[in-house]
């Protein structure tokens, strides 16, 4: 019998596991559950009989795929696939998916929390400001980038974006040229671009010094694209410049060094709501069944 097996370092909502478990066995398949594992052994072991996977961030390396012996599919829950070693899974026959859009809403929410929550002085009790009136640029506009641009309009900001890959953007939203321009126009900046090569090490101390008097930087997307060096570096010379975080940086104990400056999740939050859960879970469920049933490589990242 086919066999899915559900791998989540950090788990799904139960009532997406529900969800995910009526899809695979309604086709007939076989769920198998590895959750909250923190041994990558535990990994390895799970997927030795698996004919199809579903992950989050849990990592995919070529050790993963070597030890997955049956493995047919492999579909990352969510948008970010840096966790896939998309080589290895070609070398291995291993068709790799992802599932985009389907956790953008919840990442987007956060970001507003973000803001209000560093507007309000981490909800210390001291008078602090409101986001109504202020500047959002939103560096990469995509899917998570397109629900804050309509979210922050609708709560009075004026909203920039910048996204090399993009020509046209909503009404209200106004599309800039470079990310010297976003960076000096906007009190806040929310990150939505990938860790790819262009990117790792790209939100440099050059770039975010350009910032107003004030500003906030928020990164929901990925630790490696920030210049970790440079950011600490500006965070000394600038006693104004705020960094909040859902993916705590490498130098953790550096950056905390700022106090009140600055805010990391202990967990990343960002798409760990229900929704969201239900949402990029069954999702991956339903691409497995469509791909084993019939084949369907929509959504294949491996191409
Ligand atoms: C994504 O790329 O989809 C997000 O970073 C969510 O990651 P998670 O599933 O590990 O929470």
């Amino acid at each position: 019998m086919t066999k899915v097996l559900v791998a989540t370092e950090k788990a799904f909502a139960k009532v997406a596991v529900d969800g995910i478990r009526k899809i695979v066995e309604g086709a007939g398949f076989e769920l198998a559950l590895l959750e909250n594992y923190t041994e990558a052994a535990d990994l390895l072991k799970a997927v030795a009989d698996a004919d199809a996977l579903i992950v989050r961030s849990d990592k995919v390396t070529a050790q993963v795929l070597e030890a997955a012996k049956k493995l047919k599919i492999v579909v990352r829950a969510g948008a970010g696939y840096d966790n896939l070693d998309l080589e290895a899974c070609t070398k291995h026959g291993v068709v790799a998916m992802n599932t985009p859009g389907q956790n953008s809403n919840a990442v987007a929410e956060l970001v507003v929390g973000f803001m209000v929550f560093m507007a309000r002085l981490k909800f210390s009790g001291k008078s602090g400001s409101e986001i109504r009136g202020k500047s959002l640029g939103i560096h990469g506009y995509g899917n998570i980038g397109r629900i804050i641009a309509r979210d922050a309009i609708a709560l009075g900001m004026k909203v920039y974006a910048f996204d090399p890959y993009v020509k046209k953007a909503e009404e209200g939203v106004e599309l800039l040229a470079s990310l010297d321009e976003l960076y000096s126009k906007s009190q806040y900046v929310t990150l939505h671009i990938p860790a790819t090569a262009e990117t790792k090490l790209s939100v440099t101390h050059a770039l975010v010094s350009r910032m107003p008097k004030g500003a906030c930087l928020i990164n929901t997307a990925r630790k490696e694209v920030i210049d970790e060096d440079g950011l600490l570096k500006l965070m000394a010379e600038r006693e104004d410049l705020r960094y909040v975080a859902d993916v705590a940086p490498d130098k953790l104990d550096e950056f905390n060094k700022f106090g009140d400056r600055v805010f990391f999740t202990p967990k990343k939050m960002g798409a760990q709501t229900s929704e969201a859960n239900i949402n990029a879970g069954l999702a991956a469920a339903e691409q497995i069944v469509k791909f084993i049933k019939n084949g369907d490589k929509t959504f294949q990242l491996n191409k």
